[in-house]
């Protein structure tokens, strides 16, 4: 069997790649303002918004990565499940998609590329969406991802500035698919990888959907930067300060073994180095602070919700077959973005 991973080779940067670093560059662009632009570059949001109307908006973004996985079907499914994440953060439903494609045409044989598109259609297939067209290119590396547009109501848009103090923190997926990957390329921990890969594949559509029936004051998903730097530029963006207790985390099986043995993804040590807003109780465990930045791919929806809410939330998502839902931590006040970890 082809090791579709090997083709990988851009994994790791040898830049010291944190949340900002890109965006610095992005934000460098001269900003866009524009009476229907809704949420656009500056606040490192999940999606672009554009207000067509009274009771439309428009929700657009573009994900594409290297192979993460061996199997080209899997690596389909999952590229596609996390580029369709960055809509249903917005609170929006997905209606079309395109290919976007990387492959090297002489090294590796059509029929994996195939495979590769077929997954990822049977996941837009999934979201309700409609494969639209694409393009692609011949490349050393293989490539792939989604772009892809959803509408939401003007009003039912969510961002991640909208967090309140007071509100309970909820995530809706395990933690662990950055250490998974890494074992999986060292075939270890068979039943983590085993685990990691059907959290990565599975849509954070039937999350959305419970969740619209709530005021969800703010929403992101965790993805490249884990948990502590994605709630970093909600807390940032909302101005408060916000705790997360690790005791609560749900993490994928074996994940703390494979972070124990030092299957780190280098990434989580650069968004930790970047992050100057984050504080650790002492007492928490080396392993459980490492997996607080492990990079994450098709992660969980990050909610900030009325504490009111949030027991309510909890336990429709966990009856909608969301099993690994957990409340993590709270807002705690005003603030300039600090994150306590207990
Ligand atoms: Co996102
Ligand atoms: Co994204
Ligand atoms: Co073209």
């Amino acid at each position: 069997m082809i090791k579709l991973t090997e083709y990988s080779k851009s994994g790791g940067c040898a830049a010291k790649i944190g949340p900002g670093h890109l965006s610095g560059i992005l934000c460098s662009l001269p900003q866009m303002t524009h009476p229907q632009l809704m949420v656009g570059l500056d606040t490192s949001d999940d999606a672009g918004v554009y207000k067509l109307d009274a009771t439309t908006a428009l929700i657009q973004t573009v994900d594409f990565f290297t192979p993460i996985v061996d199997e080209p079907y899997v690596f389909g499914q999952i590229a596609a499940a996390n580029s369709l994440s960055d809509i249903y953060a917005m609170g929006g439903k997905p209606l079309t998609a395109m290919n976007i494609v990387a492959f090297p045409v002489c090294k590796l044989d059509a029929a994996v590329l195939s495979d590769i598109l077929r997954g990822g259609l049977e996941k837009v297939t999934e979201a309700g969406a409609v494969l639209v067209g694409g393009h692609s290119i011949q490349d050393n590396e293989p490539k792939y991802g989604l772009s892809v547009t959803g509408v939401a109501h003007p009003d039912a848009i969510l961002t991640n500035a909208g967090a309140q103090p007071g509100d309970v923190l909820l995530l809706t997926k395990a933690i662990g698919t950055g250490v998974l990957t890494m074992a999986a390329r060292a075939d270890m921990f068979e039943e983590g990888v085993r685990a990691a890969i059907d959290s990565m594949r599975q849509l954070n559509k039937t999350a959305a959907e419970v969740m619209s029936g709530f005021t969800i004051h703010a929403c992101t998903d965790v993805t490249g930067f884990g948990l502590l730097g994605h709630l970093s530029e909600m807390v940032t963006a909302s101005h408060v300060a916000a705790e997360i207790y690790t005791k609560d985390l749900p993490f994928l099986p074996e994940a703390q073994n494979a972070a124990a043995m030092g299957l780190v993804p280098e990434g989580a040590y650069h968004t930790r180095e970047y992050l100057k807003n984050v504080t650790f109780a002492s007492n928490v465990a080396d392993v459980l602070q490492d997996l607080c930045f492990d990079p994450q791919t098709s992660g969980g929806l990050l909610l900030s919700v009325a504490a009111t809410d949030a027991e309510r939330l909890l336990a429709s998502l966990r009856a909608a077959g969301v099993d690994e839902a957990s409340i993590i931590g709270r807002i705690t006040g005003k603030g300039a973005g600090t994150i306590y970890v207990y």
